[in-house]
């Protein structure tokens, strides 16, 4: 199978309906969690050139970094603590247009302006959470959410 990847202009709809069947391409028969979460990062940041984008994995009472791409980050999470920590807590997507306005919010990078969390489910129980940062306000909406939702979704642990 060729892993070359093809990047569109054209509306966040267009460009995420191209991404999500190589998406899917890539992630199918594939069996290591680890290198899907890093194609699944490397396929993000090419289509959308977003600041960060990556999965975090909980391991015991911590969300631990996993595969991801753009600045390096902080490592652990604890429960219920950031964004991410709120999104394993409540099981939850958080869109979040201003990081300045999430009380608890953990700047890993002070560029950082506005993110999307989404969870990854097993059995109804988080195990991961994908996490999506813009060094723009504002930066991602209800379409985002919608189709991150999906793309995990497809992931299968
Ligand atoms: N901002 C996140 C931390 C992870 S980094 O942005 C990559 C949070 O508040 O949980």
């Amino acid at each position: 199978m060729a892993e070359d990847l093809s990047v569109i202009k054209g509306t966040k709809q267009e460009q995420y309906q191209n991404l999500i069947p190589q998406i899917e391409n890539l992630i199918t028969g594939e069996g290591d969690l680890i290198a899907n979460l890093a194609n699944i990062s490397a396929a993000l940041k090419e289509q959308f050139g977003w600041f960060w984008v990556g999965f975090y994995l909980v391991k015991e009472d911590e969300l631990v970094l996993g595969p991801f791409q753009g600045p390096v980050a902080c490592t652990r999470i604890k429960k219920g603590r950031g964004v991410c920590g709120t999104s394993w807590q409540e099981g939850k997507t958080i869109l979040v247009p201003d990081v300045e306005q999430f009380p608890g919010h953990i700047a890993c990078s002070s560029l950082s302006q506005s993110e999307v969390v989404v969870p990854l489910l097993k059995n109804g129980e988080v195990v991961g959470v994908l996490d999506v940062d813009s060094e723009y306000l504002n930066y991602f909406d209800q379409e985002d959410v919608l189709y991150l939702e999906k793309i995990v979704g497809m992931i299968s642990i």
